[in-house]
């Protein structure tokens, strides 16, 4: 039987929160009211988890293929597709998981041919302060655009770098050691890519803006100038984190937060200290090819 599901939204722009589910015993009458509201909303909160390793990776398994994580000293040793994100150490003063994720807005593996689908987070515990997740409706933002910039950009291609280093438009966190040697190691493994600036959503058919300043580092197109893409690229990107179409989730211990990668950027806020902790399991879904 389904569960008593209650649906909410957490902004004007976008984002709902849902209580009344215990992810760990969930049935498919319910999986499909969460997905429905995931393509409408965008990004969801599931409140009050107490989640087990094994349930989240079910759970994300149901969106699709649930990626292994390139940085295995990270996961967690009995489910290694799930990705500890914290600033905790142990023992010996070693960090016990990625200290620096998604300080600059971003689409999740927009660095690859097959970017992530859904990106779903769990909270286990909240420093006292900061920490947030800032969203963006990379649809709205696409929306709002004037008619001539929407037909400049319709057959433009944005191009992705995994690598800080080739990126004038973010800097390095001082809270990672190795930054420059994991970066080059980075530029070689993992090659660069283009995407459409617009991208269609394969599911809702809507079109969003796809770039961020994370990630995009150029944009490509017939007739147009280094100069004057990299212009475009600053236009589009201060019009992508316009308040209006952002949330900020303030979270609370037990969120399983959710997004879709296709039409939302996000980034941490950051804005707290050890010994206050944050701590939260992360997952990423495989998504396809753009179009
Ligand atoms: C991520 C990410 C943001 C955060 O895990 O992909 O960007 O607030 N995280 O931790
Ligand atoms: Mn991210």
């Amino acid at each position: 039987m389904a569960q008593p599901i209650k649906i909410h939204r957490l902004s004007e722009t976008m984002g709902a929160e849902i209580i009344g589910v215990d992810l760990n015993d969930l049935d498919d009458a319910t999986f499909d009211q969460i997905n429905q509201a995931y393509l409408k909303y965008q990004m969801l909160c599931i409140r009050n988890q107490d989640l087990k390793p094994a349930a989240m990776v079910q759970f994300s398994e149901r969106f699709g293929d649930v990626l292994p994580h390139d940085n295995l000293k990270f996961t967690l040793d009995t489910h290694p597709k799930i990705l500890v994100l914290s600033n905790d150490v142990d023992a010996n003063g070693n960090q016990i998981g990625v200290i620096d994720a998604g300080d600059a807005w971003h689409s999740d593996h927009q660095f690859k041919e097959h970017p992530a689908n859904c990106t779903i987070l769990y909270s286990v515990k909240n420093p006292s302060r900061g920490g947030h997740t800032d969203f963006a409706n990379m649809y709205n933002a696409y929306d709002a655009l004037p008619e001539r910039t929407k037909t400049q950009i319709l057959k433009l291609r944005g191009h992705h770098s995994i690598s800080k280093l080739k990126n004038k438009r973010v800097e390095i966190s001082g809270a990672r050691k190795d930054a420059i040697e994991f970066y080059k190691r980075q530029e070689r493994e993992i090659p660069d890519v283009t995407h459409p600036l617009v991208r269609v959503h394969p599911v809702t058919g809507r079109k969003s803006l796809y770039c961020s300043p994370r990630f995009t580092i150029a944009i490509e197109g017939n007739g147009l100038s280094t100069e004057d893409a990299d212009t475009l690229l600053d236009e589009l990107i201060a019009h992508s984190i316009k308040t209006e179409f952002r949330y900020r989730h303030v979270w609370h211990d037990g969120d399983v937060v959710m997004w879709d990668n296709r039409c939302t950027n996000h980034r941490a806020t950051g804005g707290y200290e050890y010994p206050d902790i944050r701590h939260l399991y992360r997952t990423t879904v495989e998504g396809e090819a753009t179009s």
